[in-house]
């Protein structure tokens, strides 16, 4: 008899213990506020969807350029320390070495997310949008995809053709 009335009333204990928890809880933890998800919330889609108020040209990225990149990517963009190249010429052989922005990523708006939660190495995510903005006119200017004075925002930018575009093929047609 033991045996068979043992699961009823573990069964009741659990249900009894369930029920005391959600009354009173044990106070672990900060409820999630909606700027705490803001600050992480920052995908941008390859169409612009996610794309931020803001705008910069190449012209403002240069300095910040000189100041906070090219000390790992080099002077242009063509590499320095142990970094990628950011900008080069056509890609001649299959050496992975040879990508560059240019001449390989396919969407230009993938380049303002990367910036956006990726650089400066040492310091992710510490860059104004108008700065992540300006940062990448700055590169799609010295990957010549871009005119000098063109101003880069949640509009112009995805209507930026990337060379590379159609280089890839696409596993599920529609997808991209
Ligand atoms: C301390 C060194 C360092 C600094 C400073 C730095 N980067 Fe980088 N960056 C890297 C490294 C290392 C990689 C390669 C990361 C990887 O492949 O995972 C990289 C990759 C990139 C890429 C992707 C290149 C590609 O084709 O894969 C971009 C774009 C980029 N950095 C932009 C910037 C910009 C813009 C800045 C300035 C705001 C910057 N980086 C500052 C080290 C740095």
């Amino acid at each position: 008899m033991f045996t068979r009335k043992l699961p009823a009333l573990v069964c009741a204990l659990v249900i009894g213990a369930g029920a005391a928890h959600a009354a009173d809880s044990p106070n672990l933890g900060t409820p999630v506020t909606n700027a705490d998800i803001a600050a992480w919330d920052i995908s941008v889609l390859p169409d612009g969807r996610g794309l931020p108020g803001g705008s910069g040209t190449a012209a403002q990225g240069a300095p910040l350029y000189a100041q906070k990149c090219a000390a790992c990517h080099g002077e242009n963009g063509k590499g320095g320390t142990a970094s990628a190249f950011l900008a080069r010429g056509p890609i001649t052989s299959i050496n992975g070495g040879e990508r560059a922005i240019g001449n390989f990523w396919p969407v230009s708006t993938t380049l303002f997310d990367y910036i956006r939660r990726a650089m400066p190495w040492q310091a992710p995510k510490t860059l104004t949008n108008d700065e992540v903005y300006a940062l990448t006119a700055y590169l799609l200017v010295l990957n010549k995809v871009i005119g000098e004075g063109e101003v880069m925002n949640a509009d112009t930018l995805p209507k930026v053709k990337m060379p590379n575009r159609d280089g890839f093929i696409v596993r599920f047609p529609g997808k991209m």
